[in-house]
This record gives structure tokens, C-alpha cells and sequence, in this order.
């Protein structure tokens, strides 16, 4: 079952807004959540089989070690995805939480309907025990969307929280800690810092996935607002920023050019060489998550690795400060 509480008009006034603020912007920028469309989730899921991209398969390395010790520490009875996607590591806690006993619910959240209906559909078939909600949704606007109870555990996987700026974090986190009872937990995956040898190409893969799913945000505009975003006009960018410890992605207009965007009435200049900031995604040390989580309101029970230390997953607790 899919609730839909972002209706088509709502996007489209959303990414009518955040178009007009972020190109009229300087630097310009457009925000991530506009990626995932059809295709992006597409190339998304594309992007985590790739030998580069190390987070996916760090992460599920995680889970597969500890599912069965966070079922035991939570005994979670609703399980709430956020930014879910396919949800296809969160698997691994399904089958732990049933092999406890005491899962009766599972919400998958996410902005991409596409991305949401086909894992609905997968989930409800292989678990047939399990009621399967999702909700197709903004993961920090529409929070208070999800399920009352008691035992939550909100799941936050892939690293998103790190395509979130700081202050994006702080919110979100506050926002979902107004909406969980004390006691109640959250699972949060986040990318360490690691070399920029191993980061950097994880965000610019040899085949290109990256770089189209880059680009895909230029489509997503070109279709959905009427502009001539010329695609191929603009290259990849995945550039690693120390002093922030985030890798940022661009897109970068390799001539000089002119963009209309009809739906705005907007007209947009290019200088040869000039950026369009695409996306984050931050790089995190445990002191620095335990931190965030603390200012918000969650105190840190776990924090585990990978073998090789390249992914930590975290386990915290919603505590009154
Ligand atoms: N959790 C999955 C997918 C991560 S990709 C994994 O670990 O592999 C990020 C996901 O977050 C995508 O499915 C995207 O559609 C979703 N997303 C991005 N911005 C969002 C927002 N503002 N609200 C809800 N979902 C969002
Ligand atoms: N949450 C993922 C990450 O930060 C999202 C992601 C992976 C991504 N590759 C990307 C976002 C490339 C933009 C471009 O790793």
C-alpha cells in the first residue's frame, strides 16, 4: 500500500521554487532530492553495483554482522525507512526482526514514487506477515506522516544524511527527534573520511553512471519545467573539499550559454567554465556524528564498522536532554 502525501502539484511548485532560488544563485545550485525521478533511481541502483562506489557493499557488510544484535538491542515493533529506495539492504533487518518476533510494521519513506511502489510491491509479496506501508513523501516535511507508536527504530541508510549541509542536518534531526518518543532509535549509515584516492572515484566511476545521474537533474528540469538544459553541454565534477570533508558534485558548463526555462519565464547565463553545484556528500569521524546526534537530542548507543573502516552504521537513542 502507497500514501501519497506529496501530490504531482506540490513537486512541481517545490521545483519551481528551488529552480528559481538556486539558478538565480551565485555560485548556482539545485538540490539533490531532484535527481529521482524514474531513471535517477534507475541509475541510483545502477551506481551501488559499481566496483567504485564502496559505501553499498560496506554498509550491507554491516548490517549482515549486526541485524540480529539491533533486533535484540530494540526490539523494534515498526520499522520506518527513510530515503528508502528499493530498501533492498534493509532486507537484512527484516529477516532479523522477524526472526525476534517482534516486528508487525514496516514504512519505507521516499520522494521517489517510481523508486517506492516497485519496492512496496517486492516487500509485500516476500513478506507476506509484515504490513508494508509506504509513504511517497519529503523525508523532513512530512515526518509527522509517520505511523504512531511505540519501539520505532527509523532507519537512515546509504549515507544520505550526508548529502543534508550541517544545518540541514541539525533540522532534520531535531525535527525527527520531536517526532519519536524517548527511548525510541534511530539507525543512521554514514561515510567516513577516508583518502581521496578511494573517495573521489566512487563519485566518478570509469563506465560514467555518476556522471549521468549527474546530468539526469538537467533532464528533470528540461522536462518537468520546460527548459533547454543542453545536457551534454555540461561535464561531470566530483571534486573532494577538505576543510568541509565533503565531496561535492557539479556540473560544469564547458561553453558559454544560455538556458530558458519556459514554465519560469526564466532566463539563466552560463560563463564558460561555471559551475552549477549539484550535491554534497559529506564525510564523517565518529566524534563529529556522536556530536550532531547529541545536539539534537540522540545519544549514541553503537557505532560500527566495516573491516576496512570505510562505513560506520550507528545505533542511537532518542534520550531528553
Ligand atoms: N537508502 C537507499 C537509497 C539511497 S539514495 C540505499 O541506501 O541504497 C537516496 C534516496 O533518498 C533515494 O531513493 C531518493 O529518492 C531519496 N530522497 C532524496 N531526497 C529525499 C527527500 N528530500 N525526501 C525523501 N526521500 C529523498
Ligand atoms: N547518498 C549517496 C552518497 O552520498 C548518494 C549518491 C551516490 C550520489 N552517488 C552520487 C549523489 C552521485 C549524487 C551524485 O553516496
Amino acid at each position: 500500500m502507497l500514501d501519497i502525501h506529496i501530490e504531482e502539484h506540490d513537486i512541481d511548485r517545490q521545483l519551481r521554487a528551488d529552480v528559481a532560488l538556486g539558478l538565480a544563485a551565485e555560485p548556482k545550485w539545485l538540490p539533490p532530492k531532484w535527481f529521482y525521478d524514474a531513471r535517477g533511481s534507475e541509475l541510483f541502483e545502477e551506481i551501488t553495483r559499481l566496483p567504485e562506489y564502496y559505501p553499498t557493499r560496506a554498509e550491507r557488510a554491516i548490517l549482515t554482522e549486526r541485524a540480529a544484535e539491533i533486533a535484540l538491542l530494540t526490539e523494534a515493533k515498526t520499522l520506518v525507512e527513510l530515503g528508502s529506495g528499493s530498501s533492498e539492504k534493509t532486507r537484512l533487518l527484516l529477516d532479523a526482526f522477524q526472526r525476534r518476533g517482534t516486528l508487525g510494521a514496516f514504512v519505507p519513506l521516499d520522494v521517489s514514487r517510481t523508486a517506492l511502489a516497485e519496492a512496496v510491491a517486492a516487500l509485500t509479496a516476500d513478506y507476506p506477515e509484515l504490513s508494508v506501508r509506504g509513504v511517497v513523501g519529503d523525508m523532513i516535511d512530512d515526518l509527522r506522516h509517520l505511523p504512531d507508536g511505540d519501539n520505532r527504530v527509523v532507519a537512515f541508510l546509504g549515507g544520505t544524511i550526508g548529502n543534508l549541509v550541517p544545518s540541514e542536518r541539525a533540522m532534520f534531526l531535531s525535527a525527527l527527534r520531536a517526532v519519536l518518543g524517548e527511548g525510541e532509535w534511530l539507525l543512521v549509515g554514514t561515510d567516513l573520511v577516508k583518502d581521496p584516492a578511494v573517495l573521489v572515484p566512487a563519485y566518478d566511476d570509469a563506465a560514467g553512471v555518476t556522471a549521468a545521474f549527474n546530468h539526469n537533474v538537467l533532464h528533470v528540469v528540461n522536462q518537468r519545467l520546460d527548459a533547454d538544459f543542453d545536457v551534454d553541454a555540461f561535464a561531470h565534477v566530483a571534486v573532494w573539499d577538505p576543510a568541509q570533508e565533503w565531496i561535492e558534485m557539479r556540473l560544469r558548463a564547458t561553453t558559454a550559454q544560455r538556458v530558458h526555462v519556459k514554465a519560469l519565464d526564466l532566463t539563466v547565463e552560463f560563463a564558460a567554465g561555471e559551475d552549477l553545484r549539484t550535491e554534497i556528500s559529506a564525510k564523517f569521524r565518529r566524534e563529529g556524528v556522536e556530536a550532531e546526534l547529541a545536539a539534537s537530542g540522540f545519544a549514541l548507543r553503537h557505532w560500527w564498522t566495516d573491516p576496512q573502516g570505510l562505513f560506520a552504521v550507528s545505533l542511537a537513542q532518542a534520550v531528553t536532554v
